[in-house]
């Protein structure tokens, strides 16, 4: 299997140990899976290695990292809105879809060491299934990260590093140290094993509901998610399991909004925004690495880009709170803008949203 340039098409092997291409462009994964097919899930296997015969994975590796991510909940919230419940995970954010996949490719290729940045979750991630792997980790986040965060971090034996200024700051510090000590940028958001996981969001949809809802909402910070949504229902279009591409709704924080801002200008590349503090950390991205791929999607298939209004996200919080629901800031930013949304445009019948992360991680 090969890694494809995504600006020169220069092709590597997937053991490659470089992050992106010599000419600067980010790796995609030269595969297409076979047609998507509910009778070719291993229905033995619970969790998102159910699916591997649709996903590029070599060798059985998986079986050593896994730690039982997915297969999450879809829970009916009213008449319109269901929530799939992502923070039923092991490391409690939907991040261990990707992770998962990630790690278990860097152990098929025998890494031992890996770095990685994040705004917590995908470091909480990396570092679990570095652990289970018996992989070195070391993870790089910007200052004001929730202490529960750093804390699982350590808890699983991985080395943190507090950057002192912004999330786009600290992603650049750990960059310099990939490309000084040649360490393996185990990111999600330059690997794309990543994607092979978060794919696997829409076939369980599919899986659990034998539909795809009409609305799908998600947020984008670096879009991982949005990416592997957007790939997971074009497998299920080729595959003639759909007929249609859903409605997909991206969500950004209004104190970071470059792909909304890009969006509104029909601009190709994310807009420079003045980052200004937000409660939806995870979202927090100025410089999406991928906001150009991000952003053709966006015109590819009609996506709309709404922004979470800052200041009902702790109202969004506690509602959610009060019907049970516990969810983390990043995650009720996207319930403030499904109601923003619905506000706008009047009711948004059978609508799917990510609950993303679980509240006791960002409690500080
Ligand atoms: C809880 C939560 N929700 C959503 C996101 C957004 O993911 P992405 O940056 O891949 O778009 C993140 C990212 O860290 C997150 O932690
Ligand atoms: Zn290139």
């Amino acid at each position: 299997m090969k890694f494809v340039c995504s600006k020169c098409e220069h092709k590597v092997d997937i053991s490659t140990r470089e992050p992106k291409c010599q000419c600067g462009g980010l790796w995609k994964l030269d595969y297409k899976p076979p047609k998507f097919d509910l009778n070719k899930i291993d229905k033995d296997t619970w969790g998102i290695f159910r699916y591997r015969r649709f996903m590029a994975l070599e060798g059985d590796e998986w079986e050593s990292i896994t730690l039982g991510e997915g297969m999450t909940p879809i829970v009916k919230f009213d008449e319109d809105l269901l929530l799939k419940m992502d923070y039923f995970m092991p490391t409690l954010s939907y991040k261990d879809r990707g992770a998962a996949v990630l790690m278990a490719h860097c152990k098929a290729i025998g890494v031992d060491s890996v770095v990685q940045d994040s705004s917590g979750n995908a470091g909480n991630s990396v570092a679990a299934y570095s652990a289970k792997g018996g992989i070195e980790c070391e993870i790089f986040v910007p200052e004001g990260t929730s202490p529960k965060k750093i804390d699982m971090i350590k808890a699983h034996g991985a080395q943190v590093n507090v950057v002192p200024g912004s999330r786009d700051h600290c992603a650049d510090v750990c960059r310099a140290k990939v490309d000084s000590e040649g360490k393996y940028y185990a990111n999600h958001v330059y690997n794309p094993f990543f994607y092979e996981g978060t794919k696997t969001y829409i076939y369980e949809i599919y899986e659990q509901l034998h539909r795809i809802p009409e609305n799908i909402f998600v947020p984008v910070g670096n879009g991982t998610l949005f990416i592997g949504i957007v790939k997971g229902l074009e497998e299920l279009l080729e595959s003639g399991v759909i007929d249609i591409m859903p409605q997909i709704i991206a969500i950004q924080s209004e104190n970071c909004p470059p792909i909304y801002e890009a969006a509104l200008k029909g601009e190709k590349q994310p807009v420079k925004v003045q980052v200004q503090p937000t409660l939806a950390e995870g979202i927090s991205i100025g410089v999406p690495m991928r906001g150009e791929e991000i952003l053709e999607y966006i015109y590819k298939y009609n996506i709309e880009v709404i922004t979470a209004p800052e200041d009902k996200i702790l109202d969004a919080r506690l509602e959610l709170a009060r019907k049970g629901i516990y969810c983390e800031h990043t995650t009720a930013a996207n319930y403030a803008a499904y109601l923003k949304y619905c506000e706008i445009n009047g009711r948004k019948k059978d609508s799917i949203i990510p609950m993303t992360g679980a509240g006791l991680k960002s409690d500080h």
